[in-house]
C-alpha cells in the first residue's frame, strides 16, 4: 500500500519498525526518521547485506560512518515513510549524555593533575637555585 500522504508524518515506535521486518521487508531508522528500503535492497551500491544487518534498528551510525554522498542523502527521501515516535527518540539523547560525562570527568581530573606536577617541578627548581647561590 503506497499512499501519497503529504500531511503530518506517521509516527512509528522502534517496536513497530522491528515488526515490519518480515521476509524481505527492510525498515530502518536514520536520524529519527523511518525508511522502508525494501525496494532499494538490490540497488544499494553498498550491497543488500549491510541493510539486512541494520534491519529494524537504528542505522544512523553506520550510515554516517560510511560518509554517504549528498546524492545518497537525497535518495533517502524516496524511502521515507514516517518519523520515529518522540518517546523513542529520547534514547539517543540519553546515550549522548552518558557518553559525555565520563569524558568530562576525565579531563577535569587531568588538568589539575598536570598543573600540580608543573608547580611541583617549578618549586624544586626554585629551591635548588636558592640553595646553590
Ligand atoms: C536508505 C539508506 C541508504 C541509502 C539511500 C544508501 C545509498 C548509498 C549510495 C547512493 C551509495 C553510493 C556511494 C554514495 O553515493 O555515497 C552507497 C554506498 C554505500 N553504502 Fe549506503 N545507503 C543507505 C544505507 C546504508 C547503510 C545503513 C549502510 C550500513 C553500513 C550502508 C553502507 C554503504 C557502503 C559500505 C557503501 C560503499 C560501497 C562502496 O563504496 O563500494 N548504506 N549507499
Amino acid at each position: 500500500m503506497a499512499g501519497e500522504e503529504d500531511c503530518a508524518p506517521t509516527l512509528y515506535t522502534r517496536e513497530e519498525v522491528q515488526q515490519r521486518n518480515s521476509g524481505k521487508n527492510v525498515w530502518l531508522v536514520i536520524h529519527d526518521r523511518v525508511y522502508d528500503v525494501t525496494s532499494f535492497l538490490e540497488e544499494h551500491p553498498g550491497g543488500e547485506e549491510v541493510l539486512f544487518e541494520q534491519a529494524g534498528g537504528d542505522a544512523t551510525e553506520s550510515f554516517e560512518d560510511v560518509g554517504h554522498s549528498v546524492d545518497a542523502r537525497e535518495m533517502l527521501k524516496q524511502y521515507y515513510v514516517g518519523d520515529l515516535h518522540p518517546d523513542d527518540r529520547k534514547n539517543s539523547a540519553k546515550k549522548h549524555l552518558s557518553s559525555f560525562s565520563p569524558h568530562s570527568s576525565w579531563s577535569t581530573w587531568l588538568i589539575p593533575a598536570v598543573a600540580v606536577l608543573v608547580l611541583g617541578f617549578m618549586y624544586r627548581l626554585y629551591t635548588a637555585d636558592s640553595r646553590s647561590s
